[in-house]
């Protein structure tokens, strides 16, 4: 299915994101299989650990508003960071279980960085996964400050979906 419309939709949401600590602006839309899109932006709180990132804004929004995981047909995520845009562990986590496994998951940066990867590519990167990776630590210089460490699951949530596989 064509991405072009949710890649915009992503960025329009980015512009929303309420970044009064960091200052690092995501987005996140999700299409349907019958064109509706949701969007989510990262949403900071002065208690860090409050804060909700786009991938979760945008899964939340959408079970809220009574659409399915089996409706999903891709999500797209795009960020102003200087590295690469990848979920954090906590939304990975949420992202594995609200997302069918084989959907696209497309991730941009405005300097051009691109990649596509399902959850479960994204969940094979390790056990633990750390927001603040070598690509990221420079993220407006403030990212390992704010955000230093997200660790996913010890246990590879991977095994739950086998069947699936
Ligand atoms: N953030 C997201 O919204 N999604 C990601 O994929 C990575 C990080 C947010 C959390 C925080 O508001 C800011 O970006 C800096 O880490």
């Amino acid at each position: 299915m064509d991405n072009s419309l949710t890649i915009k939709k992503a960025f329009e949401a980015s512009k929303r994101a309420y970044v009064p600590y960091s200052d690092c602006h995501v987005g996140a839309a999700i299409c349907l299989n019958d064109g509706t899109i949701i969007q989510g932006c990262n949403i900071e709180n002065a208690s860090y650990g409050l804060s909700n990132c786009a991938e979760r804004s945008a899964l939340f929004s959408l079970i809220s508003q009574g659409y399915k995981k089996e409706e999903i047909n891709h999500m797209v995520i795009v960020s102003d960071f200087k590295g690469d845009t990848r979920p954090c562990g906590a939304c990975r986590q949420v992202m594995l279980e609200l997302l069918p496994v084989n959907a696209p998951i497309y991730m941009l940066n405005l300097d051009g960085s691109f990649a596509e990867k399902t959850i479960l590519e994204l969940e094979y990167e390790g056990e633990f996964i750390i927001i603040a990776n070598e690509d990221q630590v420079d993220l407006h210089g403030k990212h390992q400050e704010i955000y230093p460490t997200y660790i996913s699951s010890p246990v590879p949530l991977t095994q739950l979906y086998k069947e699936e596989l």
